[in-house]
């Protein structure tokens, strides 16, 4: 028990370091907070940077979620323990400790974790982004239609309600930080990937 409050503890201080913002100002590239959508995320740093940041971004959001997911289960302890540490990363990247708890979207960290949860399912929520994305080109709408199905393909494939149930959560308060993206959608006014955006309210 204390070893996974330990992981918890971790996990968050891990997801709470934002790739987009550190990204971009190793490579000396203007702060994503203050570019498109104002989201520091892959998508934003896309709108901030191009391509290359953006993919260092994606790939650094998506580990900081693997990795202590991975790590629990590699320690032994079990899936509803290992969705708990994802939760945490989850939650760091949303509410950053170093970044006065102004952070993200968390859909990439979050499918960090469920590939660290189960690789299987961790696919399946990223071909339903990319089948989304080829057919949209809106990340916003990808990500709503994957997460919308993650909760479902992690039970239907890892079998663990807790680790369900606590996906279905993050699901919940990835849809709470698109909002803004939502009321565009509804308006017909989202950007397709790699266009203008407007800064969340
Ligand atoms: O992953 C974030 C994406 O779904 C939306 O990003 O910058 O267009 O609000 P953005």
């Amino acid at each position: 028990m204390p070893y996974d409050v330990l992981l918890i503890v971790a996990a968050y201080l891990l997801g709470s370091l934002s790739t987009a913002i550190l990204t971009c100002r190793l490579m000396g590239l203007p702060d994503p907070r203050g570019v498109g959508s104002g989201n520091p995320g892959a998508t934003n740093v896309l709108r901030a940077g191009g391509k290359k940041a953006a993919i260092i971004t994606l790939a650094g959001d998506l580990i900081k979620g693997a990795l202590p997911v991975a790590l629990t289960l590699a320690l032994g302890r079990g899936q509803a323990t290992a969705a708990l540490v994802g939760f945490a990363a989850f939650l760091g990247h949303l509410y950053p400790l170093y970044f006065g708890f102004k952070g993200g979207k968390g859909v990439a960290t979050a499918l960090g974790a469920i590939f660290g949860l189960n690789p299987l399912a961790g696919a399946a929520v990223a071909g339903t982004w990319l089948g989304m994305a080829l057919v949209s080109r809106i990340s916003s709408l990808s990500a709503l239609t994957a997460f919308l199905c993650a909760p479902a393909y992690l039970y239907l494939l890892a079998h663990s309600t807790p680790a369900s149930l606590i996906m279905a959560f993050m699901s919940a308060l990835i849809f709470w930080r698109h909002r803004r993206n939502i009321r565009n959608l509804a308006a017909g006014s989202e950007p397709r990937i790699g266009g203008k955006a407007r800064a969340d309210s």
